[in-house]
């Protein structure tokens, strides 16, 4: 079923007409990753019908269990993308260090860092899951990237998407001009533009936090989620909704869709982790999509695009969607800095007033 629609390379061709001392490895690049994205999206459609389900019985970098498919997915991104010749290295959630190229290619000009399969504890339980990715340009090209290459600011990244593998398969793409959409037509093996110039409402009555983890969070978190938990009758005089798929790619997709906020915020659990996700392939490309649609992302103290990397793996506190709402809770972090109060055991050291940073 062809449709009056532009495939995703026809989009792509479009974009680099506006530059035309462009080389089209970014194309290239963007298009392989799209592959990556529709191999992976076949292999989680089948389900228990193949052994990929299940724990693959390793633990990552991360701490976290790998899944059998998280091990498939970064298998399936490196070998789509290593050959091309337009890029110098990679990190992904699933890979300890950097991935050298292989000998036999190229090495090129762009970095790709990348979470294979997010959310995949839903593996098992049939809810959506996605990768996310996020490309910037390598400090030397044509060598092999070491890691401090990738310690860049989000605001340097180039282009920056997911792919979501819900009832239907969307990629989620901004070359740095909007986000758009393209939905992956089965029969075609092709993604079509489905949504252009994506912009996130302003104002939003619903929120997405894991809740159990409530004893943990900073006054500011707290303050902010109990007023909108008292509704109509609040403070914010209007009632709010929750949702929590516990699947990144799923949350940000519906706040680019129909608006809201999102937190994982720093919590007391473990003081000296800041936050728990992850800044150079999950936070940086979703930061950027969010801002390109018109929304903040913010560790509630700093825009998660100007955090300066200090690790490949590192991870922030992360709070994004809807302008009004993430102000608001950028404010109240601000006030709580001002004001700690007689809670002040539970201020993040990272940043309170008895924490380890304070001057004056
Ligand atoms: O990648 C980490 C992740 O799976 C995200 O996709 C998701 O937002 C979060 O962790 C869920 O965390 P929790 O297990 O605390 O609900
Ligand atoms: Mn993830």
């Amino acid at each position: 079923m062809l449709t009056e629609r532009s495939t995703l390379a026809q989009f792509l061709i479009e974009e680099r007409r506006r530059h035309p001392g462009s080389s089209g490895e970014l194309n290239a690049l963007i298009l392989d990753v799209a592959l990556a994205c529709k191999a992976i999206s076949r292999r989680i459609a089948s389900g228990g019908l193949t052994d990929l389900i299940g724990k693959q019985g390793a633990v990552n970098v991360q701490g976290e269990q790998q899944q059998k498919l998280d091990v498939v997915s970064n298998d399936i991104f490196t070998r789509t993308t290593e050959w091309g010749g337009e890029l110098a290295g990679m990190a992904s959630e699933e890979m300890d260090d950097v991935y050298a190229i292989p000998p036999e290619f190229p090495r090129g000009k762009y970095l790709l860092t990348f979470d294979p399969l997010d959310g995949s504890s839903n593996i098992d339980v049939n809810v959506s899951v996605g990768s996310i990715f996020s490309i910037m340009r390598a400090a030397a090209p044509g060598q092999d990237a070491v890691a401090e290459d990738f310690l860049q600011p989000g605001t340097e990244q180039v282009a920056a998407g997911y792919a979501i593998y819900g009832p239907s398969t969307l990629l989620v793409l901004t070359v740095g001009r909007g986000v758009h959409a393209f939905t992956l037509d089965p029969s075609l093996g092709e993604f079509f533009l489905t949504s252009h110039d994506i912009k996130i409402p302003e104002a939003a009555a619903e929120f997405a936090v894991n809740s159990s983890r409530r004893r943990f969070w900073e006054p500011a978190i707290t303050r902010y989620i109990d007023e909108c938990l008292q509704g109509v009758g609040g403070p914010r005089e209007k009632d709010f909704n929750m949702r929590w798929v516990a699947s990144l790619v799923a949350e940000a997709h519906r706040i680019l869709t129909r608006g809201g906020v999102f937190m994982y915020p720093w919590d007391s659990q473990d003081p000296e982790v800041d936050g728990k996700l992850r800044l150079l392939y999950e936070v940086n490309p979703i930061g950027l999509l969010i801002e390109q649609a018109g929304g903040l992302a913010t560790t509630g103290r700093e825009r998660v695009l100007d955090v300066k990397p200090t690790d490949l793996h590192q991870r922030v506190p992360f709070i994004f969607g809807s302008g009004e709402e993430v102000g608001r809770i950028i404010r109240y972090h601000a006030e709580q800095d001002d004001d700690p109060g007689d809670s002040a055991e539970r201020v993040n050291p990272l940043y309170g007033l008895r924490g380890l940073f304070h001057v004056g």
